[in-house]
């Protein structure tokens, strides 16, 4: 079964330990946050206090999308708030070999998110030691936005990419039931969504029919 990974983008930010109990009751498999710096996205949320917080109200994974200039000098910060998981962005990375290498180290899953436009080939050489690759299918930044189809195929491409690896495929942005079904069949192992979790507020229902 697809795993749904909530993003709190999305929730009430004046009630986050109300909301994350809440995911956690409705069957979120794990609690996606999206920590953006205002540089490398136009766009700035939270940090590592925020982290710290929530590790205190849930039990769940806690999957850490880093929308970040400058992941080295802040790999740290997050392995001490909490995370399990640390995701960072190709693009962001100029060696990104040795930041894999650092989360590892630290004895958390390692993600390497891909923008729309960037080319899957760039984490050819990382896929033996990358726990979760996320294809983006928005360009990061807000929720809220439509899901862009051409991740279908990159989400294809990259699932035979990885046919001799353990790695799982994550795929994040505009996520709704419709299209969760396409990014399902396309090879997709975990799929994030704010929008489509909070709408109306039954978060159990809404995280049922994205699977
Ligand atoms: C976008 C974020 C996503 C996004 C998910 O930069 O990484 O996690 O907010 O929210 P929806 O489902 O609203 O696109
Ligand atoms: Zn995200």
């Amino acid at each position: 079964m697809v795993l749904v990974a909530p993003s709190i983008l999305s929730a009430d930010f004046s009630n986050l330990e109300k909301e994350v109990k809440a995911l956690e009751k409705a069957g979120a498999d794990m609690i996606h946050l999206d920590v953006m710096d205002g540089h490398f996205v136009p766009n700035l949320t939270f940090g590592v206090p925020v982290v710290k917080a929530i590790r205190k109200c849930t039990k769940l994974p806690l999957d850490v999308h880093l929308m970040v200039k400058n992941p080295k000098k802040m790999l740290e910060w997050f392995k001490n708030s909490g995370a399990d998981i640390l995701t960072i962005h190709a693009e962001s990375s100029s060696n990104l070999e040795a930041l894999i290498d650092q989360i590892k180290d630290y004895g958390l899953k390692a993600g390497v998110a891909l923008n729309p436009s960037t080319d899957e080939m760039v984490i050819q050489k990382v896929l033996n030691k990358t726990d979760i690759i996320m294809v983006m299918s928005v360009n990061p930044g807000f929720g809220g936005q439509s899901f862009m189809p051409v991740a279908l195929d990159k989400i294809k491409h990259i699932k035979k990419m990885i046919k001799k690896h353990n790695a799982l495929i994550e795929v994040d942005g505009g996520i709704n039931p419709l299209n969760a079904k396409d990014c399902v069949s396309a090879g997709a192992d975990i799929l994030v969504a704010g929008t489509a979790v909070f709408k109306g507020g039954n978060y159990q229902k809404n995280i049922e029919s994205l699977r």
